[in-house]
């Protein structure tokens, strides 16, 4: 069964509202993603594995837990980029990868033009991206990584339209998605409604 977290707390809802308004400009906007990074981060690392290891503390040796290992994270160019502040100020040692898609007008088909990933191989990969629309380039992002064969994938985002929920679950039952909210649907278009616009544009500036 693909699992799906809505992450519920009361911080990640009220600034996603701030994210959401219109008038929230740029620098407030990257400034309100980066710190919802790191809240979102802190859910989808709870159930890392960890191992005892012997330690010296002032006054004992005892066994404590620590991080079997780092997960390595991967950014869905170019608004992936806007999570990778806040999720690496909670996991500051994990290596960072990148994947750039676009869709070709023609087929519609996501097409790769750029990947550089550190080693993923039997490693736990979380892979960022803002928004889950429809789901094809999360998708396409997820076979690009699977060719490393790491051990496990989560998918992180802010927001998820239910399309791109049960696309990416279609596509990828094993990956868990964890998201700040799922939203009512997708335009005609492709963006999220209600959302918060193209997130590229908002964390960039761009129009
Ligand atoms: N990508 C975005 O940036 N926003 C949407 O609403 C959908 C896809």
């Amino acid at each position: 069964m693909p699992e799906l977290h809505v992450v519920d707390h009361p911080l990640v809802a009220h600034k996603l509202t701030q994210m959401r308004r219109v008038e929230t400009p740029s620098e407030r906007f990257r400034q309100l993603l980066s710190e919802t990074a790191l809240l979102l981060t802190y859910e989808v690392t709870r159930e890392l594995p960890l191992a005892d290891v012997r330690i010296t503390t002032p006054l004992v040796e005892s066994d404590q837990p620590e991080l079997v290992e780092e997960p390595v994270v991967v950014s869905i160019l170019r608004a992936g980029n806007g999570l990778l502040d806040g999720v690496l100020r909670v996991i500051p040692s994990a290596r960072v990868g990148h994947v750039g898609l676009y869709r070709d007008h023609d087929t519609l088909e996501a097409v790769e033009y750029y990947c550089k990933l550190p080693p993923v191989e039997g490693r736990t990969v979380i892979v960022v991206d803002p928004m889950l629309a429809t789901g094809n380039s999360a998708a396409a992002a997820l076979d690009v990584v699977k060719r490393d064969r790491p051990a496990a994938i989560r998918f992180l985002c802010l927001l998820a339209a239910p399309e791109g929920i049960e696309a990416l679950h279609a596509a990828h039952p094993d990956v868990a998605i964890w998201t700040g909210a799922v939203d009512e649907c997708l335009n005609e278009v492709g963006y999220i409604v209600p959302g918060l616009g193209d997130a590229g544009d908002r964390i960039f500036g761009t129009t």
